[in-house]
């Protein structure tokens, strides 16, 4: 393989993904999330910006002291005290990067930073010198580059990489751009830039105009080799060019691009549904890779052309990304053996303990449902692993609601061993079950947000409940899982309001 048409994926979702709106993962959570990245294959993981909170130093501390193979990347603003932070917590990885930015467009500097272009100029050419004291690695991004003045741009640039930057990133920071123009604005710089051979090129696009997955590929074309992106596409505003899409242009238009990535693809569906999980933001089914209609085909006409040749309609296979449709089912007169090689085959390699918990979820549901898919199967195995400890379990639930009657929940949770109950009134069965559970757990949260989906067909489906609970003026992401709708929703609550309580528990110990 020619070295020069490698190319490295740089994955944010635990940086720039974590700036969604809404999403707020905790360090177990991410530390999950980079291990799967690890398993898929990603270059380099961007593990957080420690500057930015104690959680998000802890955060990125964690991955780097766990998560072998990738570089671990922490950014930071080009300051010092950033850089210090920033080394302080990714020093431990393998392989470290210090990721720094500063602005480049006037826009941003007479704005935002109120300093000169020359002034600027001095401050990244200083971060950078300070940054290679502690770290070889040290990516300089020019924050919204593609508004930036070109000449400007191309004497930071030239700037940065003399300091010692190896490599260099230009974000269409604001999603402005479009293909041409940024395949043509990539290729100049790399031109212009007189020690542009001694870096790396970087495209860190967002999707402000649904283009940030065509505009990282047009920089690719024009000689970036290294992809910032992120799983489902997940990122500040419209978010940032997605990693599946990526992966998977570069791969079925490989007599195209001729370009060489480093990934294990049927991974690819695994990450996207745990990212989604955790993060709780639905995947929409239209989505290309991963959404739940990408491989399906409705109209007569395509399925009687997939059933002859599937590729008379399907330009990749399902099973590649790692979408297993030949489901056998499993039921309750399936065993443990059974159940572990189902599992193997489906990539989770557990522990007796983890197995043995598992099994007994699987045996539960089994009585409860006649036909267990791999998507049942995974939904277990993924709640299990939900990664805090349960301060507050669910023992108990009675719902009374009907027409014309006021809706009633008891609910029993358990704590510390010891059962509590009580029993409240609400406009529907889910405000009775929560004000029951506040009443409990002396934690009052606000519903903000609340999606049921069906984890597979059938009127004896499991029902997976994503929830938004804001506490205390911070929002937490609940999920919950099972076969009764009006359960699973209780669980999804439990679980944003343990994970509340696991956060305070940390910052009180912390404190103490
Ligand atoms: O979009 C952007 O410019 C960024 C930088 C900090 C890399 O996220
Ligand atoms: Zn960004």
């Amino acid at each position: 393989m020619n070295d020069k048409n490698r190319i490295y994926l740089f994955d944010t979702t635990l940086r720039d993904g974590e700036q969604s709106p809404g999403v707020s993962l905790n360090v177990e959570e991410k530390v999950e999330i980079a291990q799967q990245l690890a398993r898929l294959g990603v270059d380099i993981i961007e593990a957080g910006f420690p500057i930015a909170s104690p959680g998000d130093f802890q955060a990125v501390k964690a991955i780097a002291r766990s998560v072998k193979g990738p570089i671990i990347a922490g950014l930071c603003r080009a300051t010092r005290a950033d850089i210090d932070r920033t080394w302080e917590a990714v020093k431990y990885a393998e392989s470290p990067r210090i990721h720094t930015f500063l602005a480049s467009s006037d826009i941003h500097l007479k704005y935002k930073l109120q300093k000169s272009r020359e002034e600027v100029l001095v401050q990244a050419v200083e971060a950078v010198k300070y940054a290679r004291q502690f770290c070889p690695d040290v990516e300089f991004s020019a924050e919204d580059a593609t508004r930036s003045d070109l000449d400007y741009l191309i004497e930071l640039v030239e700037a940065v990489i003399a300091a010692g930057a190896t490599v260099v990133n230009l974000p269409d920071t604001v999603g402005y751009s479009v293909p041409d123009e940024f395949g043509r604005f990539m290729k100049t710089i790399i031109e212009r830039v007189p020690n542009s051979d001694k870096a790396i090129f970087s495209v860190h696009c967002h999707d402000d105009l649904g283009m940030a997955v065509a505009n990282s590929l047009a920089g690719i074309s024009n000689g970036a080799r290294q992809i910032e992106c992120a799983v489902n596409g997940i990122g500040e505003r419209a978010g940032n060019a997605s990693l599946e899409e990526i992966i998977m242009a570069l791969y079925t238009k490989h007599a195209f691009y001729q370009k060489e990535l480093n990934i294990k693809y049927d991974e690819i569906y695994r990450t996207s549904r745990l990212v989604s999980t955790l993060t709780g933001m639905v995947v929409q089914p239209n989505k290309a890779i991963v959404g739940s209609n990408a491989f399906a085909h409705e109209s007569g006409i395509h399925q009687d052309g997939v059933l002859k040749e599937r590729t008379t309609y399907e330009i990749m296979s399902p099973e590649l990304v790692g979408v297993f449709k030949n489901n056998l089912v499993l039921g309750k007169h399936s065993g443990r053996h059974a159940f572990k090689a189902r599992l193997a085959e489906l990539g989770y390699d557990l522990s007796d303990e983890e197995l043995q918990k598992a099994f007994v979820k699987f045996k539960d549901l089994a009585d409860k449902k006649k036909e267990i898919s791999n998507d049942d199967i995974e939904a277990l195995v993924k709640e299990q692993g939900r990664a805090i400890p349960e301060r507050f379990s669910l023992e108990y639930l009675h719902i009374s609601s009907g027409t014309n009657m006021i809706p009633t929940a008891t609910v029993r949770l358990c704590i510390d061993g010891m059962p509590f109950e009580a029993a409240a009134t609400g406009s529907g069965s889910m405000e009775a079950a929560c004000q029951a559970v506040d009443k409990i757990t002396d934690i009052y949260g606000r519903l903000l947000e609340y999606k049921l989906h069906a984890v597979t067909g059938g009127k004896d489906a499991l029902g997976e409940v994503l929830s938004k609970v804001e506490i205390e003026d911070k929002i937490y992401n609940g999920r919950g899982l099972s076969t009764d709708i009006i359960e699973a929703s209780v669980k999804s609550y439990i679980h944003a309001i343990n994970r509340h309580y696991y956060e305070k528990q940390l910052v009180n110990n912390q404190g103490s």
